[in-house]
């Protein structure tokens, strides 16, 4: 039975794949854990949770002693808008934090870790139509070069050590529970709230700008079936596209429209349009579609029902 650690669990990811890995493995299985608490008071009752900063080996050490850990999944990021303002965290947390974990994961031979990386691995050099699975990585954010020597470094402990690193290039992440911790695509997670909340937006990329984005559920579902997948099928480990949807902001937010016809969004791009313009449109996933039978399940417009649905609810109950 999988004993799973997650570090960096009360994020946009973390706080879902939590809570659907419980449902998987049995809440006494998953351990929830991130640099502080503040996370909803419902999450922290209903979760294993301790406090643990990433960059600190030892305390992982005595998590993994203290629950008999076997598999480490780790969120603990600092994000590529973030990382802009302060690169040597997101260097420290990035990449020290994960070497930690790798480290740990090697000395007291855990079964598996799992480290998403990101579209931001992309950049100058890599074909922007449609990014395939081997390309030019040149990334202009410090996010982006902790995710390319994330990936590196991870598949270096694959061959190695032999240690079962597994990871996925996720695209922008929407999701209603837990807003985006300091993304650039974060704009496609806001931008519901506010057409909730205001019935318009401002945005801070232009809106021909086109990214890969993916619905939390086929986040989770991309999450828990390459945790899943028979390690012998895998020729990639740490470094697979996942694709799911791709859109401008303009059909962005002619999706919401369909459903609010009132909805307005005005352009007053910042410094997150370069990161966004040095990201591809659209990535190939075939490599994941053929290793490990990926598949996703929502395009813009069933995810826009969706989360209009659940953010509406929220908002007419005071949540938001
Ligand atoms: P997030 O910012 O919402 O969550 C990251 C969590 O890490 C936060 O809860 C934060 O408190 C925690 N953290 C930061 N420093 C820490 C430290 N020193 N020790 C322990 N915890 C620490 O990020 P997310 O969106 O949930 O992302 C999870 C992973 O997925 C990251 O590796 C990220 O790069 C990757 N990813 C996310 C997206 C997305 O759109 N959300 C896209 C691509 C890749
Ligand atoms: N959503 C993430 C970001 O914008 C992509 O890794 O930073």
């Amino acid at each position: 039975m999988k004993k799973i650690l997650i570090i960096g669990a009360i994020g946009q990811i973390g706080s879902e794949l939590t809570m659907a890995l419980r449902t998987i493995y049995g809440g006494e299985n998953v351990i929830a854990s991130d640099i502080n608490n503040a996370a909803s008071e419902k999450f922290l009752k209903s979760v294993t949770f301790e406090i643990i900063d990433i960059t600190n080996k030892s305390a992982i050490v005595s998590l993994v002693k203290k629950y008999n850990i076997n598999t480490i999944i780790d969120l603990a990021a600092i994000l590529s808008a973030t990382g802009e303002k302060n690169p040597m965290l997101a260097w420290n947390v990035n990449i020290n934090g994960l070497i930690n974990v790798l480290e740990v994961a090697r000395e007291h031979k855990l079964e598996q870790v799992l480290i998403p990386s990101s579209i931001a691995v992309f950049g100058p050099g890599t074909p922007i139509e449609c990014a395939p699975q081997e390309t030019v990585l040149h990334p202009t954010t410090m996010y982006g070069i902790t995710k390319v020597a994330g990936e590196l470094v991870a598949d270096y402990y694959v061959k190695k050590y032999n240690l079962d690193v597994r990871g996925l290039r996720y695209p922008g992440i929407i999701s209603n529970e837990t807003l985006p911790g300091g993304g650039t695509t974060d704009y496609a997670v806001a931008i519901y709230y506010d057409a909730i909340k205001y019935g318009k937006y401002t945005c801070f990329v232009k809106e021909d700008t086109r990214l890969p984005m993916m619905y939390m559920p086929d986040c989770l579902k991309a999450t828990i079936d390459l945790l899943q997948a028979d390690l012998a099928t895998l020729k990639h480990h740490s470094d697979f596209n996942v694709g799911a949807m791709s859109f401008s902001v303009k059909e962005l937010a002619e999706s919401i429209k369909k459903y609010m016809p009132n909805f307005q969004i005005e352009y007053k791009p910042d410094y997150r349009q370069a990161i966004a313009d040095s990201w591809p449109n659209a990535v190939d996933d075939s490599a994941a579609r053929k290793e490990w039978g990926w598949k996703p399940s929502y395009d813009l417009n069933t995810m826009t029902q969706d989360m209009l649905k659940v953010i509406g609810e929220k908002h007419k109950k005071g949540l938001i």
